[in-house]
């Protein structure tokens, strides 16, 4: 997808770093083959490399996807440690190596401690360019509100994802609108249905990563790539007026969020940079339900911590 300009636009040549462990290195090897043999005319060069120093050298943007899978009924527990010492080593490299104003995005679970403890063991990594995805769950709440009201997805824009990749975030519609032919409505009103709103769309949307594992035995792939894409071309690119998107971006302390998570917040793009969409008015249910999943971030990250010991 990054090579046939999904992320970055049609204009914009690219050289693809790609680093696996050793034991991958052969797979690695043919995926760099496939590559090659796909001629895509904007792939400049690739990099495979086992080396992480070699893979981050100079990158401008670094797309954390490798780390250790969950699988099927594994705790989130053991998902931390396994991939927090990845994140702080990997952390490093970047430090050192990336370019200056290298973008990151973190997609490997848990997504947003990696890409906290990735932030905290890369302290000269501006913090505005460490983010982790929530896009794919953005993208998942704005298909439901389509297919429930039988209209094109691209009419529905600014559903909010609230905090954790995790079981705990929160897709809000309360913000949602749908462009119809007689102006652009509110979801809520379109959808009259808040008992659905409030329970079955919220659980379909939290619970959708683990009904793809179910029906997979593996994580999604095509929606996440697709999602990271969208991530990074918003981030890059801007994104188009009057819609936000969904990052795990880390917290300033908008919305009474703990400053220094990365917690999943509406944000609107411009040059470069992302701003926390501010001043939305936030129900007693919303506050619940933010407050829920901020928490379990609080939990993961003194988690994180004791696994590092
Ligand atoms: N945030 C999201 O929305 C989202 C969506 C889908 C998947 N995910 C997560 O993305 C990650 C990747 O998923 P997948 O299905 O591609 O998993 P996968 O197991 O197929 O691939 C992971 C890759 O990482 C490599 N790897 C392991 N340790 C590494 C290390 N130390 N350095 C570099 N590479 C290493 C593995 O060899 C493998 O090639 C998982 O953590 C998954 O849970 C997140």
């Amino acid at each position: 997808m990054i090579a046939r300009g999904a992320m970055l636009g049609p204009d914009q040549p690219v050289i693809l770093h790609m680093l696996d462990i050793e034991a991958a290195a052969e797979a690695l090897n043919g995926v760099k083959m496939e590559l090659i043999d796909a001629a895509f005319p904007l792939l400049k060069d690739i990099v495979a490399t086992t080396d992480v120093v070699e893979a981050c050298m100079d990158v401008d943007i670094a797309i954390m996807v490798g780390g250790f899978g969950r699988k099927e009924g594994m705790e989130r527990k053991d998902l931390v440690s396994r991939n927090v010492s990845i994140y702080k080593a990997q952390a490093s490299a970047l430090e050192k190596h990336a370019a200056q104003d290298c973008k990151v995005l973190v997609i490997a679970n848990p997504a947003n401690t990696n890409a906290l403890i990735l932030k905290e063991f890369a302290p000269s990594i501006p913090e505005k360019n460490i983010t982790c995805l929530t896009r794919l769950d953005h993208n998942r709440a704005l298909a439901q509100i389509s297919e429930r009201l039988d209209v094109h997805v691209s009419d529905v824009k600014n559903v909010i994802i609230w905090g954790n990749h995790s079981s705990t975030q929160y897709p809000d519609v309360n913000h949602a609108t749908v462009t119809t032919s007689y102006g652009e409505k509110s979801v809520r009103e379109l959808v009259a249905d808040d008992h659905w709103l409030d329970m079955e769309f919220i659980t379909t949307v939290q619970q959708r990563g683990a009904a793809i594992i179910n029906a997979r035995k593996q994580s999604s792939a095509l929606s996440a790539a697709s999602a990271a894409c969208d991530h990074m071309r918003d981030w890059v690119l801007g994104t188009p007026k009057g819609t936000w998107v969904s990052m795990g971006v880390y917290s300033d302390g908008s919305y009474g969020i703990q400053p220094g998570l990365i917690y999943s917040f509406p944000v609107t793009c411009a040059n470069g940079k992302w701003s926390i969409v501010q001043g939305l008015k936030i129900d007693k249910f919303s506050r619940v339900k933010m407050d829920a999943t901020a928490t379990e971030l609080v939990e993961e990250k003194s988690l994180a911590y004791s696994c590092l010991d």
